[in-house]
């Protein structure tokens, strides 16, 4: 019976809450270049396409449209319930996890309800809507607030301590991610490594399907808790 589980989200968790995953059909990726929306160059080409992008996500993850679903209640239930350690690493920004009850997601692509100033360093939260004439509450500057996201070409947050727990889980799932982005796509070779038993939940085969030992395959909301109930039945 593994003790320590480290789980990976991806975008596939949060699709049946009304998010749209980014490489699917009609996916984010699909209507906007990653290139202009999701990097340190885009937001300095073009400021204001950067903001309205993620204030939209914001407005819309913030409204009554989104609602945390079955899958993300029953990891909450895990950490709860299991007689052992729970990590829980994500890619997504939204909060349905902690909605849900989840405690200490580590959000390794940032927070969409987090604003971070570049001048002073402060990151705040933010559930409205922030441009370059907004005034970060901290320092009193104005232009400097940036949506608190990792965007392509920056590190990821939290690595060394994710790493850490990498190297010494007994048991490592991936849901809901399609395997394209690393160092996420990563981490089962890591876990593995370390003599981690790996498993996919997903709702078709991965990019990187093959690196795992098992895999389940079906929609997050039905699959993650049959798969949350075997586990605290046999702990
Ligand atoms: P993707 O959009 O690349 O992949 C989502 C995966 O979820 C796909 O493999 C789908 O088959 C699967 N999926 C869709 N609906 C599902 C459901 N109901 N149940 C289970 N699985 C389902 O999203 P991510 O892998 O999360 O990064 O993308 C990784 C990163 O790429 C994101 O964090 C983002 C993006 O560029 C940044 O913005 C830095």
């Amino acid at each position: 019976m593994p003790c320590s589980i480290v789980i990976l989200t991806g975008a596939g968790i949060s699709a049946e809450s009304g998010i749209r995953t980014f490489r699917d059909s009609n996916g984010l990726w699909e209507n906007h270049r990653i290139e202009d929306v999701a990097s340190p160059e885009g937001f300095h080409r073009n400021p204001d396409m950067v903001y309205t992008f993620y204030n939209m996500r914001r407005r819309q993850l913030v409204s009554d449209e989104v609602a945390e679903n079955a899958a993300h209640q029953a990891l909450a239930k895990l950490q709860r319930d299991f007689d052992g350690d729970v990590t829980l690493v994500t890619q997504n920004i939204d909060d349905l996890h902690e909605r849900a009850g989840f405690e200490g997601v580590l959000h390794m692509h940032g927070e969409l309800l987090k604003a971070r100033c570049l001048h002073c360093g402060t990151i705040v939260e933010c559930r409205h809507d922030f441009d370059q004439t907004t005034q970060c509450e901290a320092c009193h500057q104005v232009g400097y607030l940036r949506p608190h996201i990792v965007w392509f070409g920056e590190m990821p947050l939290y690595m060394d301590h994710i790493m850490q727990c990498l190297s010494n889980c007994d048991l490592f799932v991936a849901i809901g991610t399609s395997g394209h982005v690393y160092p996420a796509a990563g981490f089962v070779e890591i876990a593995k490594q370390a003599g981690a038993h790996t498993l996919e939940i997903n709702l078709e085969k991965s990019n990187v399907h093959s690196a795992f030992h098992h895999g389940l395959y079906g929609r997050a909301s039905q699959v993650v808790p049959e798969w949350v109930d075997s586990i605290l039945a046999e702990n």
